[in-house]
């Protein structure tokens, strides 16, 4: 079974659940917000269509779900930041590494958590800059931000190359996972608590809601981004909840994955933090770089 199927057959098995549960409808869609309130988002396209949000973490790394890479050809990905509208001209990296979460799943949909390495550092300005990962999980007492396209995508309505999508900001209200779960019955039902686990944040939206099209993108607080957009119902804006991967519970795997390596002063060697092969090709070229200077 391959996992385009089962991904799509969970969609379909969520959106049977979700339809009949009572929700009342939420008119609004956030606010536009220009790419300088939000520098650190990046539209995600596979094949030039676009495909899923996701924020720029350190100079070659863009953060998103697994869902957005897993299955996926890094020659199909590209990343394109610097600007506010999905399909306009921005700063576009090809894509050269995919790193899923080792333990991700998609169903239940966990772990959900993805690294895309880009060719080359995006040139920072106004207009692109990286956002700060959370270091603990974000309280239900805040108030955060979902930054994505998503609200203006949704499941029944093709997204063409030459379309013009504003980014927006929905105003998020982090929940706890009992009232998450009891929002969610039929869904709870058919996949049991664990479908929203402890390594998730669920958020109700507050002047807007999550919509498909925002997969992968930055649930923001403070400037700080605390999760990713993993699971969004069908039924955008009815007031459901939307499940976030929480991104401190993954953030020593984040930064073993991203971590430049650092060169001692004393010896000239390398200090190697992370063990992933990753980190073995990165030397692979550091070793090249320095023979051709
Ligand atoms: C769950 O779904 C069933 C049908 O599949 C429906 O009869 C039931 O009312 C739903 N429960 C809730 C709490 O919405
Ligand atoms: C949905 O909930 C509202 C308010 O809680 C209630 O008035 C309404 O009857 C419910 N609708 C259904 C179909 O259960
Ligand atoms: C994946 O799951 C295994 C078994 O639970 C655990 O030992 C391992 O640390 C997990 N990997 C990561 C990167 O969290
Ligand atoms: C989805 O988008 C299409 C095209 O923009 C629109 O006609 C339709 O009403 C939208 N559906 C919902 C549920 O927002
Ligand atoms: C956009 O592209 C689609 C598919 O190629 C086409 O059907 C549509 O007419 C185009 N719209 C505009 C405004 O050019």
């Amino acid at each position: 079974m391959s996992k385009f199927f089962v991904i799509t057959t969970i969609l379909i098995m969520l959106k049977i659940l979700q339809a009949s549960e009572n929700t009342t409808q939420l008119p609004m869609q956030g606010k536009l917000i220009g790419i300088q309130k939000a520098p650190y988002v990046a539209a995600i396209y596979e094949l030039e269509f676009y495909k899923c949000t996701g924020s720029y973490i350190s100079n070659l790394w863009v953060l998103t779900s697994g869902y957005c890479i897993v299955g996926k050809l890094v020659r199909d990905l590209t990343v394109v930041m610097g600007t506010n509208e999905v399909n306009r001209i921005g700063d576009k990296k090809d894509v050269v590494m995919l790193v899923l979460h080792p333990n991700y799943t998609a169903v239940p949909l966990q772990n959900d958590v993805g690294l895309i390495g880009v060719a080359s550092p995006f040139s920072t300005g106004s207009a692109i800059r990286p956002i700060t990962i959370s270091d603990k999980t974000v309280s239900i007492t805040e108030f955060c931000s979902l930054i994505g396209w998503g609200s203006a995508i949704n499941f029944t309505h093709q997204l063409f190359g030459n379309e013009s999508i504003l980014l927006r900001q929905v105003r998020m209200k982090p929940i706890k996972q009992e009232t998450c779960r009891g929002m969610l019955p039929n869904v709870t039902a058919r996949y049991g608590k664990e479908f929203i686990s402890d390594s998730v944040i669920c958020a109700r939206g507050e002047d807007g809601d999550a919509c498909l099209g925002d997969v992968g993108a930055p649930l923001v607080c403070d400037q700080v981004q605390v999760g990713i957009t993993s699971m969004v119902f069908e039924e955008c804006g009815k007031r459901k909840p939307s499940v976030y991967t929480d991104v401190a519970k993954y953030r020593q795997w984040i930064s073993g994955k991203t971590m430049p390596i650092m060169i001692s002063p004393k010896l000239g060697s390398y200090s190697l933090h992370s063990s992933s092969w990753f980190v073995i090709f990165r030397m692979c070229v550091l070793v090249i770089l320095s023979v051709m200077l």
